[in-house]
């Protein structure tokens, strides 16, 4: 039995359906009885759901599975103390493979996400445990940038000059289930899961502007307006983690480049990576045409889902 965490977001609507197909069994957590659903009429075996913070939900989620593949959702407030958790948990339980999805750089702690992460991977690599760690760079996410399309500009919340290197989700779940389906050949071991493209936020609107026939235009927006466009008017005192992280990729991203390299990535697939070009003509996750359809979309995924439903302008990361 494998569990994978966050098991309906960007990774887990890739890798689950992997998984499955490779004939293992899974169990997955995630938070909603709608997900559950879906994961189950799908064939995942047993769905936990709940609050990955709470001790609990991690106990039920650990106990009794062989493997797990740990990724955090998207800036919880209590990532450190959950990666913890399921480390010990898994430890005391006797995993006989941790896979941690961490990130890209995770050295980089004046990004609170990264710090975060950086102390998740040496206690894991402390608990003796069989490990292994996977660090993808900038999610490229398919059907992300259709604001972009639709509003007719690009907007980026820090330097548009600045090179960022992006990774294709499948890709990355493609990685996770080839490392979770031989563990034996994976183990102890850190792979940097990068795309070959480092790409401005003006590459970026090159892409774009080459896939409708018009020019965009980039614009650069400030955090202030970054942040309301991602939590509109809730109260800030509740999301000071949230806030905090995305302040610090505000500051992080305008002072240096974000690069990895593919060569680790490329010998992992026995492939190139996708590229959004290739990705364009290879997608069937398309329900506008294949040419729109898995355009690089650095960091909409990074943020929480309520201001993805939101009309009107916003930032597309
Ligand atoms: N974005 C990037 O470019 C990037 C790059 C590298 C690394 N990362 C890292 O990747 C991780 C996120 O991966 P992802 O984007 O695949 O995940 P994600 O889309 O954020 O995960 C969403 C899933 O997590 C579940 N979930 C949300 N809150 C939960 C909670 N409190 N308790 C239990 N389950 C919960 C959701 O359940 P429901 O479906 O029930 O709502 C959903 O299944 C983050 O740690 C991020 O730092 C991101």
């Amino acid at each position: 039995m494998i569990l994978v965490n966050a098991a309906n977001g960007n990774q887990g609507k890739f890798l689950i359906p992997r998984l499955l197909r490779a004939g293992a069994t899974v169990r997955a957590c995630v938070r909603s009885e709608a997900a559950a659903s879906g994961l189950s009429a799908a064939g995942v075996a047993e769905v936990v759901v709940g609050d990955i913070g709470e001790p609990d939900i991690i106990a039920r989620a650990v106990r009794g599975v062989d493997k797990v593949y740990h990724v955090c959702p998207t800036m919880h407030p209590l990532e450190r103390e959950i990666g913890f958790g399921m480390i010990d948990a898994a430890r005391a339980e006797g995993v006989k493979h941790f896979v941690l999805g961490s990130v890209l750089h995770p050295h980089l702690t004046a990004l609170v996400q990264h710090e975060i992460k950086r102390d998740i991977e040496e206690h894991l690599i402390a608990s003796d445990l069989p490990f292994t760690i996977l660090q993808p760079a900038i999610y490229m996410l398919p059907l992300k940038l259709k604001p972009a399309f639709e509003q007719g500009r690009y907007t980026v919340a820090w330097s548009p000059e600045r090179i960022q290197s992006l990774v294709d989700i499948g890709d990355v779940a493609e990685v996770v289930a080839i490392v979770l389906t031989h563990s034996d050949d994976h183990l102890a071991a850190t792979y940097e899961l990068s795309g070959a493209e480092r790409l401005t936020a003006h590459d970026m609107a090159r892409i774009i502007g080459a896939v409708i026939g018009q020019t965009i235009p980039v614009e650069e927006i400030d955090v202030e307006t970054f942040l309301h466009a991602l939590f509109g008017d809730r109260d800030r005192s509740s999301l000071d983690h949230q806030v905090r992280a995305v302040r610090s990729l505000n500051t992080c991203y305008s002072a240096h480049d974000f690069v990895g390299n593919a060569n680790v990535l490329r010998w992992l697939l026995g492939r190139e990576p996708r590229t959004p070009a290739s990705r364009s003509a290879t997608s069937s996750v398309n329900d506008k045409g294949p040419r729109t359809a898995m355009l690089p979309s650095p960091m909409l995924d990074a943020f929480p889902r309520p201001w993805q439903a939101r009309r009107g302008r916003r930032p597309c990361t």
